[in-house]
């Protein structure tokens, strides 16, 4: 099996900052993450696809977190016909939440920012009344118009622009930045090969300006969840205090059932997830209101 790429200068900066935790956060890394499935409602039931899954002899457990969110054991979800017809999205757990600490109901409008290849917004699509997806890139957006048709993401309006374009507000949002990718190292081996420190802090520098282009397009008392699947405090913690900094928000406190969340200590109430307290991919995603 091809081995897992990791740059020197990423693995000197993560055992410094990690100290005593560094072992466990490596291993876990190295290994293949577990499959996870989101039951999209716009084309089925989560019985009948439950049951339709579980008569072909495949394991599905439910996640505590969410009842659309199921943990697979199946070599090649994508094979299945639920996946062909669009009753399944193939979606790491971890990717999952930011959704889901969100909590969009029919009553809400959403901007999903930077949404192809679209995992977020068909949840959204599932949970609120209407969705605005931007995407700025060509190639991508082709993808994400794919899986409009695909899963049926009637109440989702698709636009290929830059979302610092959009003038409407909206009641709530998804940041979900282009970020240097860490977390995907456990899904591909060689993620981590254009990774550098330099790398981080182009990224970061860009999602300071996201951040607070984002945040004003919030009505008040809106809430936006920010995420990265970055470990990099410059890319989390980092620019959500710089929003905090910059603008009247607040970063509420997130409850999610069945996950082991830390206590974060340089911003509280936001999440970073270590990937060996719940098999996950290295993920960072917090959760802010605008206030008057
Ligand atoms: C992390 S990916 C999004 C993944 C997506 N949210 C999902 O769950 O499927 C970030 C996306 O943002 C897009 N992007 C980058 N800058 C953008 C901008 N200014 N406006 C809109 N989209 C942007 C990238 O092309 C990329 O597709």
């Amino acid at each position: 099996m091809k081995k897992t790429y990791f740059p020197e200068e990423f693995t000197e900066k993560y055992s410094k900052l990690l100290g005593k935790e560094w072992e466990e956060y490596f291993a876990t890394i190295k290994r293949k993450q577990p499959k996870s499935i989101w039951v999209n409602t716009n084309k089925t039931t989560i019985e009948e696809t439950v049951s339709s899954i579980e008569k072909q002899g495949i394991k599905l457990t439910p996640l505590k977190f969410h009842e659309q969110a199921f943990m697979i054991e199946c070599e090649r979800p994508g094979s299945l016909k639920e996946f062909e017809e669009g009753k399944i999205s193939l979606q790491e757990k971890a990717a999952m939440l930011p959704v889901v600490a969100l909590n969009p109901t029919k009553n809400d409008c959403v901007l999903d920012c930077c949404s192809a290849p679209g995992m977020k917004t068909i949840q959204l699509s599932n949970l609120s009344r209407r969705v605005f997806a931007t995407e700025l890139s060509s190639t991508r957006f082709e993808s994400l118009h794919f899986n409009k048709k695909k899963y049926s993401l009637k109440n989702v309006e698709l636009k290929r622009t830059d979302f610092r374009n959009v003038k409407e507000k909206f009641d709530k949002m998804v940041l979900d930045v282009p970020c240097s990718s860490e977390g995907l190292v456990r899904k591909k081996r060689d993620a981590l090969k254009g990774w550098s420190q330099k790398l981080v802090e182009r990224k970061a520098k860009n999602q300071k300006e996201m951040i607070l282009k984002g945040f004003d397009r919030l009505e008040e008392n809106g809430e936006m969840a920010y995420s990265t699947c970055s470990f990099a405090l410059e890319e989390n913690e980092e620019v959500v205090n710089f929003l905090l900094s910059e603008r009247n928000a607040e970063v509420l406190k997130i409850d999610l059932k069945g996950l082991k969340i830390r206590k974060n200590k340089l911003c509280v109430g936001a999440v970073r997830l270590f990937p060996q307290d719940n098999d996950t991919q290295p993920f960072f995603f917090a959760k802010l209101k605008k206030r008057k």
